[in-house]
């Protein structure tokens, strides 16, 4: 039996406008990296020690494999925070 999805989310990423339904143990990185098909974001750890995905989300760093895939709703992120990323 599958998963039901859990809650439809709208983001915009570097410019680009996305939408897809996901569930709140998915992170935001797996999601945009995997449901979205966008790869910008950089995958690293996966864990939130190393700060391969970080990126700015309404202006704030945040690692992206650290927040739930729901809380992309309403959001604005720029990929690459670091310099040289
Ligand atoms: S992938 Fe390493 S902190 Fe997110």
């Amino acid at each position: 039996m599958s998963k039901a999805f859990e809650r439809e989310v709208t983001f915009e990423i570097d410019g680009r406008t996305f939408s897809f339904a996901t569930w709140s143990d998915v992170s935001a990185l797996f999601a945009i990296r995997l449901l979205a098909k966008y790869d910008r974001p950089r995958r690293g750890c996966e864990s939130g020690l190393c700060g391969t995905c970080e990126s700015l989300v309404d202006g704030a760093p945040t690692r992206l494999c650290q927040v739930a895939s729901t809380s992309l709703d309403g959001v604005s992120i720029v990929s690459g925070s670091r310099p040289g990323r």
